[in-house]
Formats: structure tokens, sequence, C-alpha cells
């Protein structure tokens, strides 16, 4: 089996970043050479500070540091990089269709297909091709398709090695990772390919967690295994609703199915709507794909997966509405948290975003705090939805850097990320800061509900009565 001495992977974004650095980390004969048309992005990957990283994730400026430079590198010279590799990862964005057929539904392939043909004008040896991004089943054949027509004489092998890292746990998730998945062909080249991948990751990983397959499976668990996760999350936030109106306690309710080992008491965790880049984007591609081949049943079935999370959102902004006695107009409301989740800057499609929208749309005036996510971001991803104008965005909306700062004088203090800072803040001093009633409207199911009413809040709780 040959060996590997330079892979290279295109796009430094949330995946390519921190699985090139571990891949760095875990196999130092390896030199690794991340690559993006985004300069920023790519010097904020050079910079000396590490603290200025464009990713936050636990553990990451640590590799990133022990490694840049030595066979970790991040450059702009995408064509050099493809040129030099064995092993070319693709690792490009792959967002929903803003245009066109599918538009709204479909993945958008155009960055990848823009790599693909990149490869295909550049390499003059051969190469394994591997796509990290999350693509539609049988996207692999358009890119044999632009691969094998170069005229170059130059071999491809196409991999598909979908990425299951979590945001905010990926340096771990990609450490001690349950699994890794090939997709190759049974030919003996592609079976040799697969084998030059999985050797890779057998620097840290027990072999028995690598497994293969053929493209199509694997291109297809990827989008399956997001579909079910945030399943859950729908399932959960449903029976939330119910909880609520029937005194039943949905922690209870999730701890007492999760202790049946064939449900598992992970994911269960209810909250105001699941969020990040993947989970509505993949499901919304599997319905599109479902719906293509007129499975319709299929497609209805998964779509309800995002029915009600757009229910969960929209059902916990009215009920501060209807709480704060029919009108938020006028009325500050301090938003803790705006990232998707916790220990990530990662803010794309974060439940925070449309509760803030539906609140603005009632004129509240909004303060946010959130440790790690800058004021750009906020007001980009309100204008982003285009709902009011950005003048109007940031004259209802403030971003703070201070927890106590947003709290004083508010009505009304809405969780919407589970930082850990939160459970550890000094409630009664917010309470003194707060106008009364004080209320607070946990999202996240962080703080005891009996400790804030003693304490003199008028305390919601998600799935709690
Ligand atoms: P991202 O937007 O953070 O990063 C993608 C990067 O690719 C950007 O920096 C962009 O500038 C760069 N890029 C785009 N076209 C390029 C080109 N032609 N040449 C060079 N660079 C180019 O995206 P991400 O979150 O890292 O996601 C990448 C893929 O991985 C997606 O398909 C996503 O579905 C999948 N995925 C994401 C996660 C996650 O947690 N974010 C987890 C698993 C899988
Ligand atoms: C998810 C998957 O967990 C990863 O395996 C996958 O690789 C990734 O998507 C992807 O393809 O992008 P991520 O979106 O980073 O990872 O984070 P999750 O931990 O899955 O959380 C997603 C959302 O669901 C968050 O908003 C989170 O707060 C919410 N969630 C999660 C709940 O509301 N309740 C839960 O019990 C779990």
């Amino acid at each position: 089996m040959k060996k590997v001495s330079k892979i290279c992977c295109i796009g430094a974004g949330y995946v390519g970043g921190p699985t090139m650095s571990v891949i760095a980390n875990q196999c130092p004969e390896i030199q690794v050479t991340v690559v993006d048309i985004n300069q920023e992005r790519i010097d904020d990957w050079n910079d000396e500070d590490l603290d200025k990283l464009p990713i936050y994730e636990p553990g990451l400026k640590e590799i990133v540091g022990a490694n840049r430079g030595k066979n970790l590198f991040f450059s702009t010279e995408v064509d050099k990089a493809i040129d030099e590799a064995e092993i070319v990862f693709i690792s490009v964005n792959t967002p929903t269709k803003t245009y066109g057929k599918g538009k709204g539904q479909a993945a958008d392939l155009k960055f990848v297909e823009l790599c693909a043909r990149n490869i295909a004008k550049v390499a003059k040896t051969d190469k394994i091709v591997v796509e990290k991004s999350t693509l539609p089943v049988r996207t692999a054949s358009a890119i044999k398709s632009i691969l094998e027509n170069t005229g170059n004489g130059v071999n491809f092998e196409i991999l598909s090695n979908p990425e299951f890292l979590a945001e905010g746990t990926a340096v771990d998730d990609l450490l001690n990772a349950d699994r890794v998945l090939i997709g190759g062909d049974d030919t003996p080249s592609g079976q040799e390919a697969k084998n030059i991948l999985s050797s890779i990751y057998e620097h840290w990983l027990p072999k028995e967690r690598i497994l293969q397959t053929n493209v199509w499976s694997s291109e297809l668990s990827k989008l399956v295994a997001n579909a079910f996760l945030a399943q859950r999350v729908s399932s959960i936030n449903a029976i939330s609703a119910l909880c609520e109106r029937t005194d039943a306690n949905v922690a209870e309710v999730s701890r007492a199915i999760g202790t049946d080992s064939r449900i598992g008491p992970k994911f269960l965790n209810a909250s105001v709507g699941f969020g990040g880049s993947c989970f509505q984007k993949d499901i919304l591609n599997l319905v599109y794909i479902a719906r293509s081949f007129g499975l319709q049943e299929v497609a209805d079935y998964w779509e309800q997966v995002i029915i009600m999370n757009d229910y969960q959102k929209k059902r916990f902004a009215d009920h501060i509405i209807s709480t704060l006695y029919n009108t938020v107009s006028g009325k500050k409301i301090a938003f803790f948290g705006w990232a998707f989740k916790k220990d990530t800057n990662d803010t794309r499609e974060s439940a925070a975003i449309y509760v803030a929208d539906a609140l603005l749309e009632e004129r509240a005036e909004i303060t946010v705090y959130d440790p790690k996510v800058s004021e750009d971001r906020i007001y980009a991803d309100l204008d982003e939805l285009g709902t009011r104008s950005p003048e109007e965005n940031r004259r209802l909306l403030k971003v703070v850097k201070d927890p106590m700062e947003a709290a004083e004088e508010a009505h009304a203090i809405a969780l919407l990320t589970e930082w850990d800072e939160f459970k550890e803040y000094d409630w009664n001093t917010i309470y003194e800061k707060m106008l009364k009633p004080a209320f607070v409207f946990d999202g996240r199911r962080m703080l005891s509900k009996a400790e804030m009413e003693e304490k003199g809040f008028q305390y919601y709780k998600i799935g709690q009565s």
C-alpha cells in the first residue's frame, strides 16, 4: 500500500480546520495543508495570537499551536497544495440552494463542483479525492465525471468520508470518534484507496471503528444520521409542549424513556429548538431527494421534523409575548446566549435569531449577551433575514459584553444558549437589577424552578408547567 506523505484539504471552515489539525497532530510524518479562497480566514488561522483563530473549539488552539508550521499549514495557494498532495479532501460549504430548481431544499453544490474542476485542472499525478463535505447521495458520480474528463491522463479514486463531529466538542469527537465512515468503489483500486485513507485514521482509532461501505451508502448515511439526531430533538420538543399542559415534567419523561436501552439517554434534552448549519439543511436535502424519486410520504415524514422545530421556536417567542401581558413593545428583553449551542461561536440557524426576529416584530427592545459571539455576527444574522432594515435592527437590538448590563432594568431574560457560566451567575443580583415582576424564560432548562421562584422570579422552563 502506498505511503501518504502530503494531504491537502480545500475549505478551512468548522470541519476542515479542526479535522486537519487533528490529522496533523496524530500523523507527524504527513504534511497537511489546509487551503481556502478566503484570505481573511487563512490569515486568522495563521495569527500568532491563538485566541484569534477563526473558530472557537475547546482544545483546538493547543493542537494548532503545537503543529502549525511543522506539518500543519494554512494557505490560499490552492493550486500548489492540490498539485503536491496524494490525497485531496473537499471540505467546502454545501448550503441549501437559494435560487433555481430545488430552491430552499436541495444542496447547492456549486462550491464542490468548483473544487472538482480545480482539481481536474491542476492535477498532474494520480490522486485520491475525498468528499468530506456533506453531499446528496450520488454526488460522487458527478465529481467523477468532471475529473475523468480532464484529458490529463491522471487516475482519480473518489471516496466519501463524511464527518460526524459536533461543534463545541469537535476535537474530542475527532480523537474519540464512534466510527469513521469510508465509502468507495469495490474495484481493486477503490479498495486500495479506502485502505490508504483508513490507514490515516488507524494512527489513533481502532480498526473496528473504521467502517467501509460503497459510496452511496456512505453519502446517504451522513444525511440519515443527522436526520435521526434532529428527529430525536423534535420528538422530545413535541412532548415538551404536552408536558406544559399536563403537569408532566419533560426531564422526568426523558429519563424514564431514555433508560430503556433500546431508546438510550442521549439527545433527549428539550430546548427552544435545534440550530446549527447542518440539521435543517441536511433534512431539507433528504426531503428533496425523496421527493425527486417520487417518495412523497417519505419526504413528508422527514419534513415534519423541521415543522416541529419551527413550531418550538415560535411557541417560545409567543409564550414570552403572552406572559408579558400580551405586549413586549418598548420592553427590554435580555438574551443570554446567541450561539446555536454552548462552546462554539457559530450562530448558523441558531434558535436565538428566530426568537429575536419574532420579538422585534412586536417592537421589543432586545439586549444580547453571548460570551463568544461578536456584535458584527449578531447584526449580520438579523440583517440576513431581511425582515427589517439594518438601521432598525441596530435601533431595536443592542449587544453588550457584560451580562449584568444586559439584565439592568430588563422586563425579562430569555436563556437561548446553554453556556455553563449562566448557571454560575449571582441570580440574586440579577433579580435586584431587573424591573418587577422579573421574568426568566429558560429555553435551555438550565436553572432550578424552585430556586428561581424562591429568589422572586416569575420563571418559565420549557417542558414544565
Ligand atoms: P464552512 O462554511 O465553515 O467552511 C467552508 C470553507 O470552504 C469556507 O471557508 C469557504 O471559504 C471555503 N471554500 C468554499 N469554496 C471554496 C473553493 N472553491 N476553494 C477553496 N475554499 C473554498 O463550512 P463547514 O461548517 O466547515 O462545513 C463544510 C461541510 O462539512 C459542509 O458540507 C457541512 O455540511 C459538513 N459538515 C459540517 C459540520 C459542522 O459541524 N459544521 C459537521 C459535519 C459535516
Ligand atoms: C450535529 C451532529 O451532532 C454531528 O454528528 C454532525 O456531524 C453535525 O451536526 C453536522 O453534520 O454538522 P452540531 O450541529 O454541531 O452537530 O451540534 P449538536 O450537538 O448535534 O446540536 C445541534 C442542535 O441541537 C443544537 O442547537 C443543540 O442545542 C440542539 N440539541 C441537541 C437539543 O436541543 N437537544 C439535545 O438533546 C441535543
